[in-house]
């Protein structure tokens, strides 16, 4: 053909078919990839740029969620800003994501922020490490082995068993005062962590000790790592802390936290003494190489993880056992039937069946991170029948599968008996009862929490008498919630104790 004498006619001939050309071919690859990629789970619409934040509602998300599910199934999505954020309401799909995809899914969804900047944490704990990689299996490992196998923690029985008695004999010298549970438990969480970690008290129950302010910190780093962050949700403002959160986040764990055991780890590294046989945690790690930045993020962890969650679950336990009268009796007629010395041992558990049933029935009703810990898609994977993109953030709500009522019998009854002659566990493998999660990533404490929570419990039990104060009746005890990623009791809850045995008065 001659260029030359080509006319414009014959050029928009042959020019128009080139644009239907290319609408026909994105058509077909739509079609084939629809084929391959089934569409995103069911959701309510979102809105424009902001999604469905506020349809999530910033507190008791857990409770927003569960409706969410009534309406459009098990499982559903959501977009947070430009995110999607799928979230799973049954044991059918909690299986699916725990059990089934748990290599893809089970990334941690870590803040962009504490990814982009200097490595103070990202990667260096397990929670703040985005894939189950083989740092990851390291580390846990490490806490496996060293921590909290059952090795670890038969050596470290008789330390809880004396921080336990302290904590009696604290309650027995307050004996007939106003009581604020939840912070008695959070000082002998936090001491038996710090025996177990680093061989000293960080506080006593008057609230003086280098770890005075450890509680306050915890609770502020929790709320921190649960706000939404714009970077996250809005990918195109970039790497801009606009909201100051990493600076705060920064200063909690270096400062805050980091300044409690930096002395002591000092001090541990001048002496260089590991050959002696009572190793604790930190003696360990230093033993192992691991340079001072490295042990602060494992202790920031393991106070976050350790602390607030056993002490807000037992002060559940005791608000249930108070407003439940029943229960109340039989597992104090367990106790004192069964506990034949002076005070409550490890050793003793294992012939406290009804108070184990209590403890389970506590975290059905109460789970203590009711969305569990946010985890993310390393890669694109279809779950019962929808696509799950890679990057997205995935939630289980085992607070609402823990309430369903096709799994349970009078879901929101306290009734220990169901239990009882059940092989149902809290170890992860059953998916309508998933306190402490399931898969790769399910909480490795749940065993040194179990011994500790039941212990405390058993003890209380054995010494006291449970009243509240000003002659409220326990049926009228408020159990609303609060949530960001712990599930706390909204109002605190207030005991007097009065001693039953003797033992410890002074
Ligand atoms: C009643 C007490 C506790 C409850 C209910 C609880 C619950 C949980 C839950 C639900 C998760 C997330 C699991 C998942 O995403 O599938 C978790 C993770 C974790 N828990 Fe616990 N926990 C408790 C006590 C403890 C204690 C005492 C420790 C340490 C001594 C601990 C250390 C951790 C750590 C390090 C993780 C992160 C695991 C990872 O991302 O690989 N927890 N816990």
């Amino acid at each position: 053909m001659n260029l030359e004498t080509i006319t414009t006619r014959e050029i928009i001939i042959l020019l128009i078919p080139w644009p239907l050309m290319f609408i026909f071919i994105r058509m077909i690859i739509n079609r084939i990839s629809s084929k391959y990629y089934p569409p995103l789970p069911p959701g309510p619409y979102p809105w424009p740029i902001i999604g469905n934040i506020f349809q999530i509602g910033r507190k008791n998300t857990h409770v927003h969620l569960c409706k969410m599910s009534e309406l459009y199934g098990p499982l559903i999505s959501l977009r947070i800003g430009q995110r999607v954020l799928v979230v799973a309401s049954s044991s059918a799909a909690a299986s699916e994501i725990l059990r089934t995809h748990d290599d893809v899914l089970s990334g941690r969804d870590v803040s962009r922020l504490l990814q982009d900047k200097k490595p103070t944490v990202h990667n260096m704990n397990l929670v703040f490490t985005s894939e189950c990689d083989d740092n990851w299996r390291f580390l846990r490992n490490i806490y496996k082995t060293e921590l909290l196998s059952g090795k670890a923690l038969e050596s470290n029985a008789t330390m809880r068993e004396e921080k336990v008695i302290e904590m009696v004999k604290y309650l027995a010298s307050k004996e007939g005062e106003d009581i604020v549970i939840k912070d008695v438990m959070f000082v002998t969480a936090m001491n038996i962590l710090g025996n177990a970690s680093l061989s000293i008290d960080l506080v006593d129950y008057e609230g003086n000790g280098i770890g005075s302010g450890v509680m306050d910190a915890v609770r502020r780093l929790v709320m921190m790592i649960a706000q939404p962050q714009l970077p996250d949700m809005f990918p195109i403002l970039g790497p801009w802390d606009l909201q100051d959160w990493y600076k705060q986040v920064m200063h909690i764990i270096e400062h805050d936290l980091g300044s409690v055991w930096e002395d002591s780890i000092q001090k541990k590294r001048s002496r260089g003494d590991f050959g002696s046989s009572s190793k604790d945690f930190v003696d360990i790690l230093i033993e192992k190489g691991f340079s001072n930045q490295q042990i602060n993020a494992l202790m920031e962890e393991l106070f976050a993880a350790g602390t607030e969650t056993t002490s807000l679950t037992i002060e559940w336990f005791v608000a249930e056992l108070l407003k439940n009268k029943a229960a109340m009796q039989k597992v104090r007629d367990e106790v004192m039937k069964q506990i034949s010395g002076n005070v409550v041992k490890e050793s003793d558990l294992v012939r406290l069946p009804y108070l184990e049933a209590c403890f389970k029935e506590t975290l059905r009703l109460h789970p203590a991170g009711p969305l569990l810990i946010p985890r993310k898609a390393i890669e694109t994977c279809e779950v019962m029948g929808y696509t799950i993109p890679k990057d997205i953030q995935i939630l289980v709500n085992v607070w609402a599968i823990n309430r369903d009522p096709k799994i349970w019998d009078d879901p929101l009854k306290f009734k220990p008996e169901r239990f009882i002659g059940s092989n149902v566990s809290y170890k992860g493998n059953d998916f309508g009862y998933l306190p402490f999660g399931s898969g790769r990533r399910m909480c490795p404490g749940e065993t040194m929490a179990s011994k500790l929570i039941l212990l405390t419990v058993a003890s209380l039990i054995f010494n006291f008498d449970w009243y509240i104060p000003g002659n409220i009746n326990p049926m009228e005890i408020n159990m609303d919630e609060e949530m960001d990623i712990a599930m706390y009791k909204k109002e605190p809850l207030h005991v007097i104790f009065k001693i039953n045995n003797g033992h410890f008065k002074n």
